[in-house]
């Protein structure tokens, strides 16, 4: 059994309790993190915890911790747990109520909750083979930026992409695809690597953003402007980005073969210098 987090303790996984009076519970009235860990090493943890404040603020939830607590208790979390690459899941929620009312409660403390999962055997084969998926449209809300628990839509698109037999939803908000239900959305258009633009409509991805530094890095042409459906269905290339898939290659979309049907030639390059990043990591040369 692995080892939780929960409220100040660690303890096995099957024993973290909390109450059913929690808004995390009644509400979805709460925000999370998933980071992943390669060599027992937290990938952009900065970068998470800076996130995790910005969506804590837009809920108005005070950061039960400080920076340095967080990384005292991911750390030891991570130690506690067999492998050296897992993936780390945080969450916050408003916290435990004496009675349920929409409205914040006063004087409650946020309830904080972590665990240890596998880490998503880094599928080079699935990879390598890449992905299906299908466009739907986007029912979220309007500040999609916030990593908020509250996840019923995107539970149901990727159910509806899983019935189709494909990998995941591609959502379309006015013309425009945003993301995924569960990842960032990269194409390749005449040689550029083209994602949607942060703001409300879709999550800041920490992987989007480490793909958006190695191709400036690395002098790849990229650029990011709105993607219209009718571009994306003409694309060379389509990737999704997200801390468990890394870089998937989309090979079918619409039940349409996407440029050749095989994962593209930027994809590889793109996969080669994640990999190598990584690496880095692992050496303890990169954060
Ligand atoms: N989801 N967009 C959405 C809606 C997401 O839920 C995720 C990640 C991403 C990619 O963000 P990142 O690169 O920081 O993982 C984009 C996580 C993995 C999840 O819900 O399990």
């Amino acid at each position: 059994m692995s080892t939780a987090y929960l409220n100040g303790t660690f303890l096995p996984l099957d024993r973290a309790q909390v109450s059913v009076m929690d808004r995390g519970f009644l509400f979805g009235d709460g925000v999370y993190e998933v980071i992943p860990v390669y060599n027992g090493k937290l990938f952009r943890l900065i970068h998470h915890l800076k996130r995790l404040q910005n969506s804590l603020d837009g809920v108005r939830i005070g950061n039960p911790l400080t920076d340095n607590e967080w990384t005292e208790i991911l750390t030891e979390l991570v130690v506690n747990n067999a492998g050296e690459d897992q993936a780390v899941y945080l969450q916050v929620t408003r916290g435990v109520a004496a009675k349920r009312d929409h409205a914040f409660p006063i004087d409650t403390r946020p309830t904080v909750f972590a665990m240890s999962m596998p880490a998503a055997a880094v599928r080079t084969s699935t990879s390598e083979a890449g992905v299906k998926a299908i466009t739907l449209p986007d029912i979220r809300w309007q500040q999609c930026d916030i990593k908020a628990i509250t996840l019923l839509p995107n539970v149901l698109l990727r159910q509806q992409a899983i019935d189709a037999a494909t990998a995941e939803a591609i959502l379309v908000k006015n013309g425009y695809a945003t993301e995924g239900a569960a990842s960032n959305l990269f194409m390749v258009s005449n040689g550029v690597l083209v994602t949607p633009p942060s703001g409300p409509d879709l999550l800041p991805g920490i992987t989007r953003d480490l793909v958006l530094e190695l191709a400036a890095a690395n002098g790849i042409p990229f650029r990011e402007a709105g993607i219209p459906e009718q571009e994306l269905a003409q694309a060379a290339e389509i990737w999704l980005t997200s801390s468990t898939r890394e870089i998937s290659p989309v090979t079918h979309l619409d039940n349409r073969i996407v440029g050749d049907g095989q994962p593209g030639p930027l994809w590889r390059r793109m996969i080669q210098l994640y990999q190598d990043y990584k690496e880095a990591l692992r050496r303890g040369e990169a954060s």
